[in-house]
């Protein structure tokens, strides 16, 4: 398995890391049984990075991971997240929590739902406006001298956020959208900050939520509550004028002779060293079709012509709902 260094000095993950959020939510049916499996066999293939948040499900994706990896705790580098609330009643209505006992409590519920006594990355998920990031950060810091947390980790922090939370504590990782139709990172000072602090990226949904592999041709692919019913790329016109992308990502991969999940995966991990993609599946079979991008080189000539074809405004529509960008890159 390709490996990667998260932040200057280590951990070593893989290259790409597995995805589970859409296992339990947002992307439809969820099927347990098929989920743990791909989970399974992701560590059988020797891939170690897991991503989750105690958001997903809510609750419910953690524990899914926590069965997945009984019996295999080394084997499996453990990445959660908190800083989102949920209300358990209408899970579509969220806060922000940043608060330091909060991070100590979400910390410790995370552990028991996981069933692990330590979290090798733990992320922020989304910046705290109203909390001082150093004090979040700083609770952050007594879980890794408390022995709970290995690594600590933002999620959709500004270069400027990510450059004060490194002063109180180094941060191995910052995770951001990032993919051939959300170049974002490469353009809003992100990037530049991780390369200055020598934190790495994390790109998550590297596969646009799946629409740059081509499989989704119409919004009659989603199920009812799918949540890409509601999201801007995905709407109307909108989605209309984004499948010519996914065509294009689907011509650019017939020539390079692979599927377009492996050419769009394949491109993101041939933007650094520094950067780690965990494409999201929640199957057997797709997990093996996205670890075949390991395989693919990208000439020079090659990733220009890609660069060409997804200029970064390429995308038709914000990457979320006007109310959910406004918590990121904070
Ligand atoms: N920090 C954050 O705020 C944040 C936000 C979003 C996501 N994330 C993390 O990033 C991970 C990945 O992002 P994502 O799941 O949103 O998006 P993604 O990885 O870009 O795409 C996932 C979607 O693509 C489909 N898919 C995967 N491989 C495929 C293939 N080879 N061919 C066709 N379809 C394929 C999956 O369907 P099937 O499952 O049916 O295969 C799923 O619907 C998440 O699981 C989560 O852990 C973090």
């Amino acid at each position: 398995m390709q490996t990667r260094t998260l932040g200057r000095h280590g951990p070593l993950v893989s290259a790409l890391g597995l995805g589970c959020m859409g296992m339990s939510d947002f992307y439809g049916q969820r099927d347990d049984a098929e989920s743990i499996a791909t989970i399974r066999h992701a560590l059988d293939r020797g891939l170690n990075l897991l991503d989750t948040a105690d958001m997903y499900g809510p609750f419910l994706n953690e524990e899914l991971v926590g069965k997945a990896i009984k019996g295999r705790r080394e084997q499996a580098f453990i990445a959660t997240k908190f800083g989102i609330v949920r209300d358990a009643a209408d899970p579509t209505k969220r806060g922000i929590c940043g608060r330091p006992q909060y991070v100590r409590d979400a910390c410790d519920a995370s552990l028991k739902r996981l069933g692990v006594d330590v979290i090798d990355l733990y992320y922020q998920h989304r910046v705290d406006p109203t909390v001082p990031i150093e004090d979040t950060v700083g609770a952050m810091a007594s879980l890794v001298q408390a022995g709970k947390v290995r690594h600590i980790g933002l999620s959709e922090a500004s270069g400027a956020t990510l450059e004060r939370a490194f002063a109180v504590h180094p941060i191995a990782a910052l995770q951001s959208e990032f993919s051939l139709w959300t170049r974002d990172p490469q353009s809003n000072g992100m990037l530049d900050a991780c390369r200055k602090l020598g934190v790495s990226l994390v790109a998550y949904s590297p596969l646009g939520r799946g629409f740059l592999t081509g499989a989704i041709r119409t919004a009659d692919d989603f199920e009812a509550d799918d949540y890409r019913r509601g999201s801007p790329r995905f709407i109307g016109e909108n989605f209309a004028r984004n499948l010519r992308l996914a065509d294009q990502v689907k011509s650019l991969a017939a020539d390079k002779g692979c599927s377009p999940a492996q050419l769009a995966l394949a491109w993101v991990l041939a933007q650094g060293r520094d950067i780690v993609a965990i494409p999201g599946t929640k199957r057997r079979s797709r997990l093996d079709e996205n670890l075949g991008a390991l395989d693919l080189q990208l000439s020079a000539g090659e990733l220009a012509a890609i660069d060409a074809a997804f200029p970064p405004d390429a995308a038709a529509g914000t990457r979320y709902p006007e109310a959910t960008m406004r918590g990121v890159n904070l």
